[in-house]
């Protein structure tokens, strides 16, 4: 099945059933059993495990992941150049603590060859606990219930808590669970599994291999009560420590038996089974990760984790967590009438949004969340653009801590501005502790646009919670510092009008790269100047003691404030009067549109069958430009831009980046093609659960699923926060009843429901501010005491049919000559030209990009 098909029929629902709560998997499958250990994920943010059962066996890629707990390699190019990166960060698997290994008669569970009378797994919404149920005939005809639940905390970010509970349901039988603490890093486990989903290749998707050892052990024990493993990473020093304890129950006869070693902790528990007597094992699991402390120290913090723990019962922490997320639905949720199997896809990407970044306290939120090694863990612009969005509106502290984290950036991006020969500071493409990680310069670090990125996020923050006490305080210095970099990265040209321009960028199409006066970036670093000095003017005026530590602070110039603002004016904005649409950048329009209906499903995505420079000689895109300036930016552009803009840059985007589709469901969306924003909103709920770009093996697409949110709210409701104003024009796609989501307002909690017909807007809670709203243009104001209801003619502009991908050809260019489309000849297969990977990893050339990546 291609894409398109696929888009169609996105899940087997014969073998999971649309549940409007929970992810439901009702028969084991070998084939697409990486897709599934992404899906069944649990994590907090901080803490992630894959999907992967108890017993080991069978695995595509074993998985544990701390956000931010990464080793650290020289990126060696073969032709280097001064200012390229050159330490490369890769996101370590940390030892596996999920392993509960059963024997009966001492055979041993294994999942693909067992005999199952009954198998159910499934990932409730409601609680993020994972529970797995199984009825095994076993060789010799016993049948044995097997079930068992794993979730990682939500309120003790560093606990994770499992059960494992076996009865004998025919038959007496000796029992063995050997429970372990294994480190799957450095090499293959018992089995020799393959870590298939890491350093194969030349996908761009998957993470670096280590050919040398990366966790060196520092400690271990392991006794009747406890057992633990701790290490420090060879070049990093980061340092982990991971202990378990466990608790049995059972009516049976039994023995405990401990091993330990440096690599491998048990706990072997050998039971003489009776018939219908059962075995419950609680294993709670404690991960402690630091930049350099020593490992004794985490240790005592694992036991201080686990002694805490062991005071509470299982059921304790099931209901704590089932009471976080109580909190985290009531401000989150979306739902969705008519659509009962679009309402559980749905609910699944907030799911995975709240499991990527609930806890990240201190650390961004990497590409793939916790859920998987993909992009190596690291944090992107998919953070600012696609995922605090969603976290401003629902759960405001959240998107803080994400902000203040690259507050603490600062520094770092500071001194890469001054190797960049920039002032300010310019923040990485991709990292994870701070230096620019990118090793293919043209599609990573010229993404200068993450800058404005940033600024964009905050101001969003900022106005939707009112929290001027941090701008004032921490986001001012991030406006400046931007602000700077752009202003020094453009130069004046004088050529009638002077307009400031910006060269050699690359904007998030990473198709076309190093251009000039790329729209987006161009319109982006206009906010973020004006935005720069109207902040700096507001706190002059209004907290002058804080604009006095700001001078001091930054060392503020007197006319800097001036130079921003004359910059944002002067901006260069390319449009071209022919054609009546904006360039993507100077020159995009001179180059040959790549005819896209013409290229066969099997040559895409376009970055695993063409080198770049066959991709960049031509008007193609990976993902939306202009399209996303003018959906982040829909005041500097008119009906008509919009539309004709849309048409044109639709057609030619191959939509391989997954953050691609949430915006061009947006504006089309807005545009009014109904189908088409519905088309591309189904292939964002579904690109994990549908597996639609096959990569969910390498864990989550965080940022599409922050994407689908704002689809939903940005897109089909509408809603428009501009300078702190908020506004509905709703188009409600026409197979929905009733669309309805809270929303955090500036203090204010709202609930949002708009059907055919009408709008309402309820204010639950008041905060300090009147709460105003504009729908459709008109000014309201919301009340406590009863719902704003507001009747609505219809659901905006409507425009039939798909656009397809034919490209717009034929329009006349300047100077005079035809805009054309061709496609390229596909050379060899790409097996056959491909360089050889299983060099050592620091002679691998660029390789924290190989090009392209795919998000
Ligand atoms: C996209 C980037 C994105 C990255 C990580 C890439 O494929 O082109 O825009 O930041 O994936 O998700």
């Amino acid at each position: 099945m291609n894409r398109r098909q696929k888009i169609a029929h996105p899940m087997d629902r014969g073998r999971f059933p649309a549940d409007p709560w929970r992810l439901v998997e009702t028969t084991h499958r070998y084939e697409d059993l990486g897709t599934t250990e992404t899906l069944f994920a649990v994590g907090n943010g901080y803490l992630g495990m894959r999907g992967n059962p108890e017993e080991g066996r069978d695995a595509v890629a074993h998985g544990t992941f701390v956000n931010g707990f990464h080793e650290t390699w020289p990126i060696r190019h073969a032709e280097a150049a001064f200012g390229f990166a050159r330490t490369g960060q890769t996101i370590v698997n940390v030892p596996d603590s999920k392993l509960m290994k059963l024997y009966v008669d001492d055979e041993p569970l294994i999942l693909g060859t067992a005999d199952l009378e009954h198998y159910e797994r499934s990932l409730d919404f409601r609680d993020g606990i994972l529970r797995r149920s199984l009825v095994w005939r076993t060789p010799s005809g016993k049948r044995v219930l097997v079930e068992s639940t794993r979730m990682v905390s939500m309120t003790q970010r560093h606990l994770a808590v499992m059960t494992l509970e076996v009865t004998m349901l025919t038959g007496d039988a000796p029992i063995v669970i050997s429970s372990q603490l294994l480190n799957r890093q450095d090499g293959q486990d018992e089995y020799h599994t393959p870590y298939e989903a890491m350093g194969e290749g030349t996908d761009p998707r998957k993470a670096a291999a280590f050919d040398q050892r990366v966790l060196l052990p520092r400690m271990h024990y392991a006794t009747e009560d406890r057992m633990m493993l701790g290490y420090q990473c060879a070049r990093s020093q980061m340092t982990i420590a991971v202990a378990a304890d466990h608790r049995l129950e059972t009516e049976n006869e039994h023995e405990v038996l401990v091993r330990g070693s440096e690599d491998l902790g048990k706990t072997v528990f050998r039971v003489e089974a009776r018939e219908g007597r059962s075995i419950r094992l609680e294993k709670v699991v404690s991960y402690h990760t630091s930049r350099g402390v020593p490992v004794r120290e985490l240790s005592d913090r694992c036991d201080r984790t686990l002694d805490r723990a062991l005071r509470h019962s299982v059921t304790h922490y099931e209901e704590e967590q089932r009471g976080w997320y109580d909190r985290f639905w009531a401000t989150s949720d979306v739902e969705l009438d008519g659509d009962a199997e679009l309402q559980q896809g749905v609910r699944f990407n907030l799911f995975t949004l709240a499991q990527a970044s609930a806890r990240a306290d201190r650390q961004g939120v990497p590409a793939k969340g916790v859920t998987g090694s993909g992009y190596e863990g690291h944090y992107f612009w998919d953070t600012e653009i696609y995922v605090v969005p969603f976290l401003s509106f629902t759960q405001p502290h959240v998107a803080r801590n994400l902000l203040h984290f690259r507050n603490r950036m600062l520094p770092a991006a500071r001194q890469r501005a001054r190797e960049m020969a920039q002032s300010g500071a310019l923040f990485p493409w991709r990292t994870i502790n701070g230096e620019e990680a990118s090793a293919y310069y043209a599609a990573g670090s010229a993404q200068m646009h993450i800058d404005a990125d940033i600024a964009y996020a905050l101001m969003q923050y900022v106005g939707a919670t009112n929290d001027v006490g941090f701008l004032v305080r921490d986001g001012v210095d991030l406006l400046v510092e931007t602000a700077r970099m752009w202003s020094e990265l453009g130069f004046w040209r004088t050529n009638g009008k002077p307009s400031f321009h910006i060269h050699g960028v690359t904007g998030p199409d990473e198709y076309t790269t190093v251009v000039n006066n790329n729209l987006f970036t161009n319109v982006m670093a206009r906010y973020n100047l004006e935005k720069a000095a109207l902040v700096v003017e507001r706190i002059r005026e209004h907290y002058p003691v804080d604009h006095q530590k700001l001078v001091h602070r930054l060392g503020l110039g007197a006319d800097e404030v001036e130079t921003w603002k004359r910059c944002a004016e002067g901006m260069a904005i390319p449009f071209d009067e022919g054609l009546g649409i904006h360039p993507q950048d100077d020159f995009f329009l001179d180059r040959e549109v790549w005819d896209l209906s013409r290229t066969p499903m099997e040559n895409r995505p376009l970055m695993l069958h063409y080198h770049p420079l066959v991709i960049y000689r031509f008007q193609v895109l990976k993902q939306a430009d202009v399209v996303l300036a003018m959906f982040l930016h829909g005041d500097r552009f008119t009906d008509e831009q919009k539309r004709a803009n849309f048409e044109y840059y639709d057609p030619i985007t191959t939509g391989d980046s997954t953050l691609s589709a949430v915006v061009q469901s947006i504006m089309a969306a807005e545009v009014g093609y109904h189908e088409v924003a519905m088309d591309y909103f189904r292939q964002a709920v579904y690109v994990d659960l549908g597996d639609l770009h096959e990569n969910t093996v390498d864990g989550i697409h965080v940022a599409s699923a922050g994407g689908v949110w704002s689809a939903i709210v940005f897109g089909f409701a509408g809603m428009g926060d501009r300078e702190g104003r908020l506004s509905f024009d709703p188009r409600l796609p026409a197979g929905w009843d009733a669309l309805r989501f809270p929303l955090a307002w500036r203090g204010s909690q709202l609930r949002v429901e708009i059907t055919q017909d009408s709008l309402a807007v309820t204010c639950l809670s008041m905060g300090e501010e009147k709460v105003h709203v504009r729908v459709g243009g008109q000014l309201h104001k919301v009340c406590v005491e009863e719902p704003l209801v507001v009747a609505l003619a219809d659901q905006g502009p409507r425009i039939d049919g798909l656009l397809g991908d034919k490209p717009q050809v034929g329009g006349t260019r300047a100077d005079g000559t035809k805009i054309t489309a061709g496609v390229p000849e596909p050379m060899m297969f790409v097996e056959d030209v491909a360089p050889e990977m299983d060099a050592p990893l620091e002679m691998v050339v660029g390789e924290g990009d190989n090009a392209f990546g795919r998000g």
